[in-house]
Parts: C-alpha cells; structure tokens; sequence
C-alpha cells in the first residue's frame, strides 16, 4: 500500500539506463528540471530560443544547489555545472535518450515542436511534456513516431516537489509510459500513471475544484482571501501533505475507516456538493483577488515568498521522510 510520502529526491527506487537527457524550454519548469537531472548526475544538454536562457538556466540551476544538497539528492561527483546549453534543437538532441519537453503551453506551438522533435530523434526516445493541461494525443498528431510521446507533469518547482502525472495520447505505446515511469522514479520522483487523459490531468483538476471554490466564498463574502488561504494552509493542507483526501477521510471514520465515515458523513457532504457555488470571474472580483493577495503577502515580494516556500518545503519533505 503505497501510502508514504515517496519520491524523495533523494531515495531513487529504481536504476534507469537513460543518462543524457535533452531539456526542451527552459523557463520556471525546464530550469529547475534541468538542476534535479544534473543533481542525478546526469547529462544535460538545455535548449531554449530565448536570448538570456542560458544565463537564467545556469543561475536558477545554481540557486537551487543548496536545497538538493539539503534533500540528499545530489549523487557524488555531480555539479551544476556540468550543464551543457545548446540554443540549436537539433544539437540539443544529438545523443539524447529521454527528452522533457518545458516549452509555452500552446497546443500548436507544442505540437509543431513535437513534430520536430520527432523528426530528429531515434523512435525509442522517449519524448515527455511537462504541459499542465494539453492533452498529449493532440500534441502527439503530428509526429510519425507517436508512440513514444508521453505527458510527464511535474509540479513547481520539480526540483522539490516529488509528484509527477505520466499519462500517453491516443497513439502512445504502454511501453513509453512505462520507460518514462521508470526514469521519473529513477531520479526520486513519485510519478503516477494516469489511465486516460483528460484536461489538466489528475492534480490541477483537483486544484481546479477547490480553487473555483476559494473564489465562490471570497465573492460571496464569507472569509478574507487571507482567511480562505488560511483555511487550507493552515487546516486540511497540513494532512494533505501526509495523505490524500480518501486516505484522510478512512483516518477520520475512526476505527471503523472509510466504511464508518461513508455512513456517517456522506450525507452532509452530499449537501455541500449541492451548494457549491461556480463564480463568474468578472474584472472586479478578480481586482479583489488581486488585492487580498496583495494585503495577504504583507509587503514580501513573490521572489521573497518563493524562497519561504522552498525552504519550508525542503524541511517538510526531509521530515515527512524520516517520519514515513
Ligand atoms: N509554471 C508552472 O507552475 C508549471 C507547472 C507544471 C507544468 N508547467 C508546464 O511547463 C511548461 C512550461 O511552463 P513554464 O511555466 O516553465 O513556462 P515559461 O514561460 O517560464 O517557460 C517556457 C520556455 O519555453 C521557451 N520556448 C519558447 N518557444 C520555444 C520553442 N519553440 N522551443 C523550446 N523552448 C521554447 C521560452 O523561451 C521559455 O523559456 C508548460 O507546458 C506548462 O504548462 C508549468
């Protein structure tokens, strides 16, 4: 029963054979993919358009040094430096065996970058998108070698937080979801498979749901947008980073689980249900989102709070694995 919180980047479960591993886009997502492969000690060849990326996928990748360190994550003998950027596509794939595609979330743009990508790769390389919500047997239909294209979703930043949602399009083989499982896992990621896809996989749908809700109460009037996120954070979020909302609700039927709390509490929740609300995000409630998010950093900026986030996580998942 898998209910720890694995995927430690510091506990790789599995041995991979993959060793270069090509990183497409290097934004928020691909730099901070970049720094977990490279703290694997893996090779890593970043390529990424945009003039400056290099220098912000080096910076980011160094930044992120000390909290890999803090995790265990970093294998001896590797360096960020080590990092290999090359702004020609096709340079950047010469020799790749396992390619994370981070590039903008535009189907079209992924989907031509796909056919590319396709174009210049050996069929048996995996090629994995980090897309959030595109469906991969859209961004898939361009390319003549289909079954190896996969969504592998991480969470920001990748480089810390252990989830990864792997699921294939229409045209993909079981065995390029299962090679790209085994790499997620190989570098101390805790992937889960998806088995059909739908927009925004498995995780945003959820954040969907209790965002969409977050915002309902905040138009209705019923808490600060302070409050609202205090009521996660400071509530159910804390059990959510130990188990999922099945798992805490078997622990709140008491000793009679799930089962108890299925008779017990359904019956409210269904009420609930029934009175959640579905806001209509109009310019002035997103001003007074804007604005209670504002008033709710008390002045810290987000590259300020980034940092209170990484560092609070780092702790957390070093603690959630010696209490495992
Ligand atoms: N930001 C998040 O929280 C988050 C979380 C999980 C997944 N994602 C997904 O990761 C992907 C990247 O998102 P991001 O937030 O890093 O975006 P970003 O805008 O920070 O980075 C995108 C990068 O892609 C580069 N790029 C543009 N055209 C390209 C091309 N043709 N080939 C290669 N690179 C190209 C850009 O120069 C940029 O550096 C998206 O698919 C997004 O849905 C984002």
């Amino acid at each position: 029963m898998a209910v720890d919180a694995a995927g430690l980047p510091g506990e790789a479960s599995e041995e991979t054979a993959i060793r270069r591993v090509a990183v497409v886009g290097a934004g928020t997502i691909g730099a901070s993919w970049a720094a977990l492969f490279l703290a694997r000690g893996l090779d890593v060849v970043v390529t990424d358009p945009a003039e400056g990326a290099e220098a912000f996928t080096r910076r980011f990748t160094a930044g992120a040094w000390p909290a890999l360190e803090a995790l265990g994550a970093v294998l001896p003998g590797a360096d960020p430096g080590h990092l290999r950027f090359e702004p020609d596509l096709g340079a950047a794939l010469a020799g790749a065996e396992f390619v994370q595609e981070n590039g903008p979330e535009r189907e079209a743009l992924k989907t031509d970058l796909f056919a590319r990508m396709d174009a210049l790769l050996p069929p048996e390389v995996v090629i994995a998108s980090s897309s959030s919500g595109l469906l991969m047997s859209r961004v898939q239909s361009a390319c003549r070698h289909p079954g190896r294209c996969v969504i592998g979703h991480p969470f920001n930043p990748p480089h810390l937080i252990p989830l990864v949602e792997v699921v294939g399009g229409e045209r993909t083989d079981a065995a390029s979801v299962e090679r790209a499982m085994g790499f997620y896992r190989a570098v101390g990621k805790h992937p889960i498979r998806l088995h059909k896809e739908v927009p925004g996989h498995v995780a945003n749908r959820l954040q969907a749901a209790l965002w969409r809700e977050a915002i309902h109460l905040a138009a209705e009037g019923v808490a600060s947008v302070a409050d609202i996120d205090a009521a996660v954070a400071q509530g159910p979020g804390l059990r959510w980073a130990i188990f999922g909302p099945h798992m805490t609700f078997h622990l709140g039927g008491g000793g009679g689980g799930m089962e108890h709390f299925l008779a017990h509490l359904l019956g409210p929740f269904e009420g609930f249900w029934a009175d959640l609300g579905e806001p209509r995000v109009t310019p002035a409630l997103q001003r007074r989102i804007v604005d209670g998010v504002r008033e709710e950093a008390e002045g810290l900026s987000v590259e300020e709070l980034s940092a209170r986030r990484d560092r609070a996580l780092v702790a957390l998942i070093r603690a959630l694995g010696e209490g495992g």
